[in-house]
């Protein structure tokens, strides 16, 4: 592949479906749209479907191709053979020099797919986070793997995820470290505007996330029945805005509607999450977002799983990893209620994932190397064979 040259603007194809992609791109999107340097064409899979369009108007994200592969129920096998499809006839069509991808959605892993048999150098946002359990979370550890021996460009939040990568093999003349883009939004929706906070009462509040496939199911009811009991202390406003998954609401509305202290919401859009989770006390979740975004708000964050991508925060000590188990929750949740000490602790604790200028990294390197007299392609340059 030759040089770029340096009066075009580079082409750059944003892939994005799901709601996490969105919020995490956005920076990304904003910066190329207000950029001579590159052209950004952003491309929505419609992965999610409401979830995705709540926040895409919000985050200033203009849209150029809308793919519409959501189905109920989706099969996780259905879903990445109309992805890859579908984003292959997109960069087909539009040609893109390169192909960004962030996270670890199907939606991520079928862009870098398609794109590496178009021939079209990937650039991944978020790269290198690792649980090291292959089918946990399931299946996004190995999505990130496999996006990993894909990307030409791999953009770490931190330190240690770029040490995951070289340690896979990966040069590191292809890693970067630039913090964590969910910090970027952060920054700029609370400088944007004020949303709404879903909280209601005076009561010590928790807000509580509750998504993951490997969660789903009997685990799920139970950690449904532990949000019952801490419910039942009367001191608290427990407030869950319900994913749209149908196997989340099966799960958790028979535990938990009408339930008192408990109250059920509608996912909520960017603005008025990032208001309820300013004014929370306490969160509860398995959400990869939220247990970066908590820190930066000061907010002690309990993730419900058993392993995460992001120990950063857990060794900062701004989270506690403390899996699924509902005495553990109602345990680990009453503690921190009720210790002023340890509460404080946590929250001061600081946010290990950025300082919200990472979007701005991705684009110096990526203009740096398309300027630069050196091959950017995927087939020159793939991140295993010599240059
Ligand atoms: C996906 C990602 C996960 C991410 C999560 C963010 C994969 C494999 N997983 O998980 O990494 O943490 O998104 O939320 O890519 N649905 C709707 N409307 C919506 C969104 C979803 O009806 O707006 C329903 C669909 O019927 C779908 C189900 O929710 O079948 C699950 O969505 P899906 O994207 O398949 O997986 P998630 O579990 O949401
Ligand atoms: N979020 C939101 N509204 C909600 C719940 C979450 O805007 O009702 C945001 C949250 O701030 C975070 C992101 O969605 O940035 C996390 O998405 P999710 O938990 O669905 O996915 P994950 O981060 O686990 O991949």
């Amino acid at each position: 592949m030759s040089t770029h040259p340096s009066a075009v603007p580079v082409r750059a194809m944003l892939v994005l479906g799901t709601r996490p992609e969105a919020i995490k791109l956005a920076p990304v999107a904003r910066a190329m749209a207000g950029s001579e340097q590159f052209e950004p064409v952003v491309v929505t899979t419609g992965q999610h479907r409401e979830m995705l369009h709540q926040m895409l108007g919000l985050l200033g994200v203009d849209v150029r191709i809308s793919l519409d592969v959501m189905r109920t129920r989706q099969e996780l096998s259905d879903l990445t053979a109309r992805l890859v499809q579908e984003l292959g006839g997109a960069m087909r069509a539009q040609r893109p020099d390169l192909v960004v991808v962030q996270g670890d959605t199907t939606t991520a892993l079928a862009g870098a797919l398609a794109a590496f048999y178009e021939k079209i150098p990937v650039a991944h946002v978020e790269a290198g986070l690792r649980t090291g359990v292959l089918d946990n979370p399931f299946p996004e550890e190995l999505n990130r793997c496999l996006i990993g021996r894909i990307a030409r460009w791999h953009f770490a939040p931190t330190a240690r995820a770029a040490r995951h990568l070289t340690d896979e093999g990966v040069r590191a003349e292809q890693v970067f470290t630039t913090g964590n883009t969910v910090i970027d939004n952060l920054l700029w929706v609370l400088a944007e505007g004020t949303g709404a906070s879903a909280f209601r009462t005076e009561a010590r509040r928790i807000l509580v996330t509750l998504h993951r496939r490997e969660n789903q199911g009997d685990r799920m009811r139970a950690m449904g029945r532990a949000l019952r009991r801490l419910a039942h202390r009367g001191d608290v406003e427990i407030v869950l805005p319900l994913h749209k998954s149908p196997a989340v609401r099966d799960a958790l509305l028979p535990e938990l509607d009408g339930h008192p202290g408990i109250e059920l919401v509608e996912p909520l859009d960017y603005l008025d999450f990032a208001a309820t989770l300013a004014e929370c006390d306490l969160v509860l979740t398995d959400s990869g977002g939220i247990q970066e975004e908590a820190p930066s708000l000061s907010k002690p964050a309990l993730v419900l799983r058993t392993t995460t991508e992001r120990p950063e925060a857990v060794e900062a000590g701004a989270a506690r990893l403390i899996g699924t188990d509902p005495d553990a929750i109602v345990g680990c949740a009453e503690r921190l209620l009720d210790d002023p000490e340890e509460y404080r602790r946590m929250a001061n604790a600081g946010n290990p994932f950025g300082d919200g200028r990472a979007a701005s990294r991705v684009l110096a390197q990526l203009a740096e190397d398309f300027a630069a007299d050196v091959p950017v392609g995927a087939t020159a340059a793939g991140p295993y064979s010599a240059a």
